[in-house]
């Protein structure tokens, strides 16, 4: 008989989750324990923007008309202890509010509510980011709780979803990483996964601790990947060169490689900057904090990127003060194809623009909603040519694919001076200049 998997926890990784598992055949159960949420995944829709989600999601939801109706969602604890051959757990693990480290609260409370329903065989597995030894501390917990005892089990599952491309990265996954203490765990999780393996994706085996690391330190890697061509983009501008170019020719050294490399006012999300703190925090409490002192100034460069666009665009608009000047954000979101506007670097360089007196209008294609409950204080408008409508200064700060397609000329007429701060390195400065605009960005040449 096929699994049965339960899914707890429904933000961007557990929704997804919960609907490729059913897409690849199984029967699921999703719990969460925030009631609106359920209650919109039950009517098929989805509480974030994430492309092809919601359509994945209404193929499978019971009770909406053509569906498999193999997933449903639930409130109920027992009911997934019941339910469940193989519990993932994807709840977040947020920063901690004034330390780097981890908050751990949420998997912690999602473990102490279902062990006690595990009265028969059964396999959790943690999904969540979570710092190194979390895995076995959680199993000890298990085995103290879990009505079923030995039979109720851990293993780690991390995930490596991106935002704008979830229902892909789960659907087909470029590894899936387990890490396992028996050979029931692996066999199950081969299960789970057996239709990504055919296809091809590797199933990389190891214990707890790799594969709490494995997570951690490929984050660690992307990150420190953005932050290194965002340091070259300070020395291109120092030097006068072209970082777009630099970041070109690096690329072909498939050593190097092309991607992760689009320097800009740097990395934001509700995970890569999250991460590279909690794993510092996590080094340090294991005495190995002299490792990753490096992340500290992988952060810095990042951080410090928001604050060189804020200065690029003073000195654009003559070098003074903002007071007066009518500045037209681009953007929102933390990247594109996405709503997030967690810990966004378009928006924190709004809110500064904003705090400094200039009049800040923001648009964005997704991320309104969520950035108007954050920032209510700016102006937002309706449409890029609305929130440019006599602006003394353009900002591009997410590279969304409509913001790339915009006509310079028509934008051109709107503003009060053609003036564009492409902080993504994404348009095309040839085409803007063409269009009689002033294109500056970091780490470019300014004509
Ligand atoms: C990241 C990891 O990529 C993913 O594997 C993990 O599971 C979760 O964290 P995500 O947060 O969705 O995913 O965003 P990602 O696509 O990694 O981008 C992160 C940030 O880096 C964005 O703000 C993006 O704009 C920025 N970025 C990315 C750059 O500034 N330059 C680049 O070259 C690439």
């Amino acid at each position: 008989m096929a699994l049965k998997i339960t899914v707890i926890g429904t933000g961007y990784l557990g929704a997804t989750h919960a609907a490729a598992m059913a897409e690849l055949g199984f029967e699921v159960l999703g719990l969460d324990v925030v009631p609106e949420k359920i209650e919109m995944l039950k009517r098929g829709e989805v509480p974030m923007y994430e492309p092809g989600l919601e359509e994945l999601l209404r193929k499978h939801v019971a009770g909406i008309e053509g569906s498999s109706g193999r997933l449903r969602f639930t409130m109920d604890w027992a009911e997934v202890g019941e339910f469940g051959d193989v519990h993932f757990v994807c709840v977040n693990t947020p920063q901690k509010h004034g330390e780097y480290a981890c908050d751990m609260s949420y998997v912690d409370a999602a473990f102490e509510s279902l062990a006690p329903h595990l009265h028969g065989p059964a396999l959790v597995v943690g999904k969540s980011t979570v710092p190194v030894g979390s895995a076995d501390r959680l199993a000890a917990r298990l085995a103290e709780l879990a009505p079923a005892g030995e039979d109720a089990e851990l293993a780690w599952n991390p995930e490596f979803l991106r935002e704008g491309f979830a229902v892909n990265d789960t659907l087909h996954p470029d590894r899936i990483v387990v890490g396992v203490r028996s050979e029931r765990a692996e066999k199950l999780l081969r299960e789970v996964y057996a239709t990504p393996v055919t296809a091809g994706s590797p199933f990389v085996l190891t214990d707890f601790p790799t594969a709490e690391l494995v997570k951690t330190s490929a984050n660690s890697f992307l990150a420190t990947k953005i932050s290194f061509i965002n340091a070259m983009a300070e020395v291109c501008e120092a030097a006068d060169g072209d970082v777009v170019k630099l970041a070109e020719a690096i690329g072909h050294d498939e050593r190097i490689g092309k991607k992760f490399l689009r320097a800009g006012i740097g990395f934001g999300g509700g995970c890569l900057p999250k991460d590279i703190r909690a794993f510092m925090a996590r080094a340090g409490e294991l005495g190995a904090d002299q490792a990753l002192t490096f992340l500290r100034e992988i952060d810095s460069i990042n951080m410090r990127q928001r604050g060189q666009m804020v200065e690029l665009a003073r000195e654009a608009l003559g070098g003074g003060s903002f007071l007066g000047k009518r500045v037209a954000v681009l953007g929102a979101a933390f990247k594109p194809d996405s709503d997030d506007v967690r810990d966004s670097p378009a928006l924190n360089v709004a809110g500064q623009i904003h705090l400094q007196g200039g009049q800040v209008t923001v648009y964005d294609p997704k991320g309104m909603a969520n950035a108007r409950r954050l920032f209510p204080t700016l102006a937002y408008a309706d449409s890029a040519i609305e929130a440019v409508r006599g602006a003394d200064v353009v900002l591009h700060l997410t590279e969304w694919r409509e913001f790339r397609e915009l006509d310079p000329a028509v934008l051109g007429e709107a503003v009060t001076t053609r003036l564009v701060l492409d902080g993504r390195n994404a348009l095309d400065p040839e085409v803007w200049r063409r269009a009689g605009w002033t294109y500056r960005a970091m780490g470019r040449p300014t004509a």
